[in-house]
């Protein structure tokens, strides 16, 4: 993976080597929990600023449940109406927040999380699921993250919703 770049690669050159990696990766089964797991593990291991990486999957109206992550524990559900994720659910955008201290409702899920991005999958109108990732720096997260991880997020979306053969339920 990541560790054949040097280690003052920029970020795009790691997100740039990631990608067809991910898509690899998730290419070779139409299990969405494998592929969210595999990319979750993948990411974080790419950046270690990265404290939590993770998703969240609706589950029922206006509900997220937590899905596959690598880090800490973490909260189970979230309402739309609840937290960075839960806007990002709501407003169908991704939500890149420097200080999550200065985001209203933002949920703690660990003291450690600083900045947060979340990036939502929408599917026939609806959100199926967010990414969420934390970082223990300020800040941690710009423009070029949210290029990459939305480029990570539809290439989980053409894999696993908009594939005939490949349906989720
Ligand atoms: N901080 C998120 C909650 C999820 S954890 O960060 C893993 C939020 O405000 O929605």
């Amino acid at each position: 993976m990541s560790e054949s770049l040097p280690v003052n690669s920029s970020k795009e050159e790691i997100y740039r080597e990631l990608l067809p990696q991910i898509e690899a990766v998730i290419g070779g089964t139409d299990d969405l929990i494998a592929n969210l797991a595999n990319v979750a593990a993948i990411l974080k291991q790419a950046f270690k600023k990265f404290h939590w990486v993770g998703f969240y999957r609706t589950t029922a109206p206006n509900l997220l449940t937590l899905g596959p992550f690598q880090g800490p524990p973490a909260c189970v559900l979230i309402p739309f109406k609840q937290g960075v994720c839960g806007t990002s659910a709501r407003t169908q955008k991704t939500v890149l927040v420097p200080d999550v201290e200065q985001f209203p409702g933002h949920i703690a899920c660990s003291i450690l999380s600083k900045s947060e991005i979340v990036v939502p999958l929408v599917h026939n109108g609806q959100t199926a699921l967010v990414l969420d990732i934390d970082s223990d720096e300020l800040n941690a997260f710009d423009q070029t993250d949210q290029n990459y991880l939305e480029l990570i997020v539809a290439t989980i979306a053409k894999q696993n919703f908009c594939n005939p053969d490949n349906q989720m339920p």
